[in-house]
């Protein structure tokens, strides 16, 4: 039973304050979870409450502390811990609106997740065993070794590139090749006198004159460390590229130059064509341009993985819509953009009856939580993105996996790709 549930204002990743939250059982069992924050969002994203006001940029979260100190502990608190659903539940009636405006999502999501980690104190068990029971698998991870877009001052419009070790012995395995190859790549950027300052999520962030220059650094470095670009290590991109479109004009402005929707798919094929090594593209394709992602679907998905992430928003819903219009083959799955544990695991579900693959996610505002990680494995997710080989709120994730795969031994899965 839920004795307590206390939340408090902390600082995420980047300095800018996101709340916690405590929750103790009658049995004294203890969970603690708190929650990240992004910087390209989804307009449709559940929302995020802010305090406005002049205090830290009015991006303080007193008011979401006050609702999970208030409304919500006095109505969960006596309560059934180890119904995550029933409780996630209470806490969508609780809010009453569409997009969680009411208590805020943040608020809601901290409790959801504190409450599953204390409920798997409880019972003695890690917290991948408490939501996935023994069917259980380590991800893909993809790691992201140059930073662009709004997460870095690279100048660099795709805001993401990353690399995943598709040929793996173990997941520690695939993580000492990924280290191999980022310690290479700043070496290799450094020798041409680019920075070797990284960005929000952990990769570098050098002032690359295009994409297309970003990418022949990584297979190079990809090569110089011994291993193969494609078949071993796959590329993959987030341009994000809600962030480059103008609805207005229906333009996508990348590189320089003003680009329609036709346009910049003639690009992304062209790229493709000319680096096979790329396997995934997420958000190349802005959540205000719905039939710009449907027609790259149509022209790519049989090639390459293709993610949405702020067009999908991690909401059953707004997925299921987009299911029904061909839109990606995989879907960015983030618990915050929807806001309880239970609501994550409906879209999973979702995912997994329409053939869609799924990635986890962090944000570009993260804490030491390493909630998605545990979150992965249990739900055997496939994939999970979360940031580079620096930044500790980013290596805490990839930590986590190698203390589970060590719990699991023998018995530990790989996923594949
Ligand atoms: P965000 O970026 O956390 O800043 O939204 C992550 C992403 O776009 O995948
Ligand atoms: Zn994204």
């Amino acid at each position: 039973v839920i004795e307590k549930i206390f939340a408090r204002e902390i600082f995420d990743s980047r300095g800018n304050p996101t709340i916690e939250v405590d929750v103790r059982l009658s049995d004294g069992s203890f969970g603690r979870s708190a929650v990240p924050s992004g910087a390209s969002r989804g307009d449709r994203e559940a929302v995020e409450l802010r305090d406005g006001g002049k205090r830290l940029g009015g991006k303080g979260v007193q008011k979401a502390v006050a609702n999970v100190n208030g409304v919500i502990a006095t109505a969960l608190e006596g309560s059934e811990a180890f119904q995550q659903a029933d409780i996630d539940q209470c806490l969508i009636e609780l809010d009453g609106t569409d997009n969680k405006s009411k208590l805020g999502a943040n608020a809601m999501l901290g409790v959801s997740m504190a409450i599953a980690r204390a409920s798997a104190a409880s019972q003695g068990c890690p917290l991948y065993r408490y939501l996935g029971g023994v069917d259980l698998e380590l991800p893909l991870p993809f790691f992201n070794i140059i930073n662009g877009g709004v997460h870095a001052d690279s100048g660099i419009d795709v805001q993401e590139f990353l690399i995943t070790p598709l040929k793996r012995k173990s997941f520690r395995d695939g993580l000492e090749k990924v280290a191999n190859i980022y310690h290479k790549l700043k070496d290799l950027l450094k020798e041409e006198g680019y920075e070797t300052a990284v960005g929000d999520e952990g990769g570098f962030a050098p002032k690359l004159a295009s994409t297309a220059e970003a990418i022949e650094f990584i297979i190079e470095a990809i090569s110089m460390s011994g291993y193969k670009a494609g078949s071993e290590i796959g590329i993959a991109l987030d341009p994000a590229s809600s962030e480059f479109y103008d609805p207005k004009k229906a333009s996508y402005h990348f590189e320089g130059k003003s680009l329609t929707s036709a346009e910049l798919l003639d690009y992304y094929q062209d790229l493709i064509q000319k680096f096979p090594e790329i396997i995934s593209i997420e958000d190349g394709f802005s959540e205000h341009d719905w039939e710009g992602f449907e027609a790259q679907t149509k022209a790519m998905g049989d090639k390459i993985q293709l993610i949405g992430d702020d067009i999908f928003v991690t909401n059953p819903a707004i997925f299921a819509e987009g299911i029904k219009k061909g839109i990606a083959n995989s879907i960015l799955i983030k618990l915050n953009q929807i806001g309880t544990v239970t609501e994550t695991m409906e879209t999973i579900k979702l995912a997994r009856k329409a053939g869609y693959k799924t990635m986890i996610s962090h944000r570009s505002g993260e804490t030491v939580d390493s909630f998605i990680a545990d979150f992965a494995v249990a739900m055997k997710a496939g994939q999970i993105k979360t940031g580079s080989f620096a930044r500790g709120e980013r290596i805490e994730k990839y930590n986590q996996f190698l203390r589970i795969e060590e719990e699991l031994g023998e018995k530990a899965k790989l996923a594949e790709y």
